[in-house]
């Protein structure tokens, strides 16, 4: 009995280390694809913000927006899925590798919500 419940023990240790190892490497990895996010997303300021809360009334914000959603959005642009005069253009210009890095910096920049004050 001790046998089977040590080697379960042995199991689940060793498990949380692959856990902890994927986030020692992930971690890292998501700040570097945001940093370089950051740097391209220079282009998108003059529309969406510096912080991508969007500086004009039909364009949209970005900030905390789903990582995934900008993505499939962008690639959407990039295909001709979704058409925008603008976006398209700019989207049409974008790698794989921009995209993801793009997604990220904007999917962690953090918003936070206030409700109205309705009484
Ligand atoms: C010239 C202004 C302009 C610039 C520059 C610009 N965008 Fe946009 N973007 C827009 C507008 C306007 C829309 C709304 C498109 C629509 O109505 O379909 C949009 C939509 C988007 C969307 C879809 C958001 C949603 O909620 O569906 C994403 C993602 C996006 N832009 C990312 C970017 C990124 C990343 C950059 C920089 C590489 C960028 N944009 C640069 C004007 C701009």
């Amino acid at each position: 009995m001790w046998f089977i419940v040590s080697a379960m023990v042995t199991r689940i240790l060793s498990a949380s280390w692959l856990v902890l190892a994927c986030l020692t490497f992930a971690v890292p990895a998501l700040a570097q694809d945001a940093r370089a996010g950051r740097e391209k997303a220079k282009k998108c300021v003059v529309c969406h913000g510096k912080y991508g809360i969007a500086v004009a009334p039909n364009v949209p914000s970005l900030a905390g927006e789903n990582a995934n959603y900008i993505a499939s959005q962008l690639k959407a642009f990039k295909s001709g899925k979704r058409k925008h005069q603008q976006m398209s253009i700019i989207a049409a210009d974008l790698e794989d590798a921009d995209i993801k890095d793009l997604a990220r910096w904007f999917s962690l920049i953090k918003v936070v919500a206030t409700p109205p004050d309705l009484n």
